[in-house]
């Protein structure tokens, strides 16, 4: 069983010492959600309160990711939420290259035993992971459907960090706006030869064909 799995997996992760951030923070985050979830939520990597609790995005910026999906009418049960690094930088400081790429096997695992229908990242570090020639502020809001060499096919929906958006009012609007027309990817992704869904995917092709930089990208 899927979740059965993902729990092995889980302590698998308790006990990682790949890198240095093991010996600073208080302990390991997985990650939570259910095996089966649709939606897979990538942030950077565990704050204070995360830290503290063992669970990821239950300080201000979880808060903020639940009132969104409260804007869709999910709640966090319905996603699996989990982060670049599992262990919290010293003072929150960004991630290091090697302590991501320590931390990259993990997060593998967890994208092949969920197989969700759709990855979003939350802020550029996370989006930095999958599509490493992407700028956020490029991409934010537009799904792309891309093969992915140790994952395979999936689309990305890249989001700016609730964190960064909380207390900047022009970037809190757009993350707002962009995480609204998550339910509409979905559709789109779901019902791909239909009227108004088709008319989704056709704009947004043409959009993504006008960035030169997004030439191995497709667009939903
Ligand atoms: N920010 C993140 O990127 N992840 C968390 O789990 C919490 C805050």
């Amino acid at each position: 069983m899927k979740s059965e799995e993902l729990a092995k997996l889980n302590e698998e992760m308790l006990k990682c010492q790949k890198c240095v951030l093991r010996s600073t923070c208080s302990q390991v985050v997985p990650g939570e959600g259910p095996a089966d979830a649709e939606i897979l939520f990538i942030g950077e990597g565990p704050g204070q309160k995360e830290d503290e609790q063992g669970r990821p995005f239950v300080g201000a910026a979880g808060k903020f990711l639940e009132e969104m999906l409260g804007h869709i009418g999910m709640t966090r049960e319905d996603v699996y939420i989990a982060n670049v690094v599992k262990c919290r930088p010293p003072g929150n400081r960004d991630p290091l290259p090697e302590e991501a790429e320590a931390c990259w096997p993990w997060l593998l695992s967890q994208i092949n035993l969920i197989h969700p229908k759709i990855i979003i990242t939350l802020g550029r570090h996370s989006l930095e992971r999958f599509l490493p020639a992407q700028k956020i502020s490029l991409v934010h809001g537009k799904a792309l459907r891309r093969n992915h060499p140790e994952i395979g096919t999936y689309v990305f929906y890249a989001l700016y960090h609730p964190a960064a958006a909380l207390y900047n009012g022009s970037m809190r609007e757009v993350l707002i706006k962009d995480f609204r027309r998550i339910p509409k990817v979905l559709a789109a992704m779901n019902n791909s030869n239909g009227g108004d869904d088709k008319k989704v995917i056709q704009e947004e092709n043409q959009e993504i064909s006008s960035d030169k930089k997004q030439d191995s990208l497709f667009k939903i």
